[in-house]
This record gives C-alpha cells, sequence and structure tokens, in this order.
C-alpha cells in the first residue's frame, strides 16, 4: 500500500476535519501517501484531488468546522446530472470514477459520508474499488453504527440553545419550542431533551398528540412552572397526520429530495391556544452542523479515521468503520446499504434505506419516560 485518498461527501457536519487528520497521521506514520478528493464524489468524477501533508495543509484542523477538501450534496455518480444539446439528463458516470481510480493508483479511497454516500461507496466497491466507510451525519441514522461522527456536536449545540430558550421562557412565563434536525430519526431531539431539560420531545418515531402534550403544560402550571421547554424533531409528525416539508432540495436524481421543516411553528402555533401560555418557536436549523466539535466528536473522529487506516493496512475493503457497544470494529457495506442492493438502485434517505431510527426499547426513550419528559403519546 503506498497512496489513500480520503472524499468527504454529503451535509457537512462538525468532525470532518478530524477523521481527515487521522487518517492522514495514520497513513504517514506508516509511510503511505494521503490525498484529499475534492468535493466528494464529484471530485473522483473530475480526477480533482491534492496531497495531503500533517505538516502544511492538513496542519492545525483538528478544530475546524466544515472540511478541508470540500464536501458535495449532489453528486451521485450512478445518476449524475449532465447537460447535453441544452438539456439535462442523468448518467451513469462511475465507470469514469473506477478509471480516475485505477490510473492514479489509489490503493484505497475512504468514503466519509452517511448512508446515501455508503450506498454509492459499495457499488463502486462491487466495481473493484478498495473502499472503506466511515459513518457520518448529524442525524446518528447511519445502520450497523452506535453513533456517528457530527452527532454529538449537534446534540451539544441543541443542549446550549435550551439553556438559552431556559432563562428566556421562564422569564416572559413561555412555552419555547425547539425544532431540531435529524431527518427521520429523532436522535437529535430525543437526547437534547434529556441534556437540556426539555419537558417534552417530540420525534418521528412516536406520531405525537398535542391534547397530551398540553396536558403536561398544565400540570406544570399548576406546580408552579409557568413555562415549559418542547423539544420537536424536523420529521416528527401528528398521529393521522403528515411529515412537515418545507420544500424540494437539489441533490440530483435517485435521492431524497425533501427539504423537511416548519413543524416547530406548527406546535408552538397549536399549543398557545391549548394551552393559554404564549409560545414561541426557533428552528435552529445549520447551527448544528458548523463550527467547532465537541471533546467527544474530536476523539471519535479520531479513533475512525485511525481505524479506517488499519483496516487498509489489513486489506480489509468494502467495510464501513463501526462503534459497537464501544469498541471500535468493521462491517460489510453491504449489510449497511441493506435493502439496497442493487447497484445504482436509489439511495439516501427512502424507503428502502436502511436507517438506523430510535427504537422503544433504547435507553434514551426509558431515561425520558422515567423522569417524565413527555413524548407526546
Ligand atoms: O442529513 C443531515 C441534515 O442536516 C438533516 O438533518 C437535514 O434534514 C438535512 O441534512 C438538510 O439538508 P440540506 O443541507 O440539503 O439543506
Amino acid at each position: 500500500m503506498k497512496k489513500v485518498a480520503i472524499l468527504a461527501n454529503g451535509g457537512d457536519v462538525s468532525g470532518f476535519n478530524a477523521v481527515i487528520r487521522g487518517i492522514v497521521k495514520t497513513a504517514e506514520n506508516n509511510g503511505i501517501k494521503c490525498y484529499g478528493v475534492i468535493e466528494g464524489y464529484k471530485g473522483l468524477l473530475e480526477n480533482n484531488y491534492i496531497e495531503l501533508d500533517s505538516y502544511s495543509n492538513a496542519s492545525g484542523i483538528l478544530y475546524k468546522g466544515g472540511s478541508i477538501i470540500g464536501s458535495s450534496t449532489n453528486a451521485n455518480v450512478f445518476n449524475y446530472k449532465v447537460e447535453e444539446d441544452g438539456k439535462i439528463v442523468y448518467k451513469d458516470l462511475s465507470d469514469i470514477c473506477v478509471k480516475n481510480v485505477k490510473k492514479d493508483g489509489f490503493d484505497c479511497i475512504f468514503t466519509l459520508g452517511g448512508d446515501g454516500t455508503q450506498k454509492s461507496a459499495r457499488d463502486l466497491y462491487l466495481k473493484g474499488l478498495n473502499i472503506i466507510g466511515v459513518p457520518k451525519t448529524i442525524d446518528n441514522d447511519v445502520a450497523c453504527t452506535d453513533i456517528t461522527f457530527g452527532y454529538n456536536t449537534a446534540v451539544s449545540v441543541a443542549m446550549e440553545a435550551l439553556d438559552r430558550l431556559h432563562s428566556t421562557g421562564e422569564t416572559h412565563h413561555r412555552i419555547m419550542v425547539l425544532e431540531v434536525m435529524g431527518r427521520y430519526a429523532g436522535w437529535i431531539a430525543l437526547e437534547s431533551a434529556i441534556a437540556g431539560g426539555g419537558d417534552v420531545a417530540l420525534i418521528p418515531e412516536i406520531p405525537f398528540d398535542l391534547k397530551k402534550v398540553a396536558k403536561k403544560i398544565k400540570e406544570r402550571i399548576k406546580k408552579g412552572k409557568r413555562f415549559s421547554l418542547v423539544v420537536v424533531a424536523e420529521g416528527a409528525m401528528p398521529k393521522d397526520g403528515e411529515i412537515t416539508v418545507k420544500s424540494t432540495r437539489n441533490n440530483g436524481t435517485g435521492v431524497d429530495n425533501t427539504k423537511l421543516g416548519g413543524i416547530g411553528e406548527k406546535v408552538a402555533e397549536e399549543l398557545q391556544k391549548l394551552t393559554g401560555l404564549e409560545a414561541r418557536n426557533t428552528t435552529l436549523g445549520y447551527m448544528q452542523r458548523g463550527g467547532t466539535p465537541t471533546a467527544y466528536d474530536r476523539v471519535l473522529s479520531t479513533k475512525y479515521g485511525a481505524k479506517a487506516m488499519e483496516l487498509a493496512l489489513e486489506g480489509k475493503f468494502g467495510v464501513l468503520t463501526v462503534l459497537k457497544n464501544g469498541k471500535l470494529d468493521s462491517v460489510p457495506l453491504e449489510k449497511v446499504v441493506g435493502k439496497n442492493k442493487e447497484i445504482g438502485a436509489v439511495s439516501g434517505n427512502t424507503k428502502e434505506s436502511n436507517l438506523r431510527r430510535v427504537t422503544m426499547d433504547d435507553d434514551l426513550v426509558k431515561t425520558a419516560r422515567n423522569i417524565g419528559i413527555s413524548l407526546g403519546d
């Protein structure tokens, strides 16, 4: 093994750079040259990469948000948007990527990304490339691992927002609603509600009844607490209701282009009517993805990066680096991809995706219930 390359793909998270640093340093310590593919799969297609060096361009990056090699949210190389005769068409250009990687002699490509990225990674592995995935996303919804990098930072940002909403809510006797990200999984909402002293956590896995939530808030009023903190996951929905879609995003074909958002505002309006308390919504948005990673994410990302390079040295390809019961491990990408077996089949957060959602026997659910956090059911 002489040359390896890293690509970061999908929505950014805090910790991208810490993983890159972990891979680069481990590679250097084993006499291997490490390269960074610019803007994810787009860079693989365009053969655009730079050499990374922990004493120059990959130095001082541990604490930095974003990605020093960029990331792409709309580069599905199996279904790539191209203009032909003034018309937009979608083409499978994955063979170009395979050719580029082989021509330039990369012995391994590390794919840092969520389920969509790992689906393409598995497909490229089946086409003959040596691939090792690293699980990224603030949503914490990648299958087969206990945790993804970037998630802990997102939870911490949401927790800090709750601390701040707590004091203003208490002062003005208001219901403070915080809408957080997470797509179809409620991890961020649930864990930040526990960390930030939330009274209510509404998650996609438990369709809610706002009358039940209002009951909880009224009980608090009776006991002298004339304010409440309500955390709402962007993918939460009422019983017999629908998920709230804000708009459509442009992430290419074959991926989920639903832009979630807006449920926080609806919940605040409804709770104001049901309780008589004033309610205000705050949508946290991209604050959850940017900025410096927490200590936990720096360590997790470094562990993932070093482990990924270790797996490459062992010649173990077509796998995802994971954390299982607190221990680093690896699982075949095939398992992560789940039902999306076909090469080039739809990738990303779709009905067929193998997403890891909150289950009712999870300790977070039990803890929330034990301490009286209303889950809206
Ligand atoms: O998957 C990560 C995530 O931040 C989700 O929590 C959110 O729904 C989505 O990405 C936002 O996507 P975009 O960057 O396309 O607006």
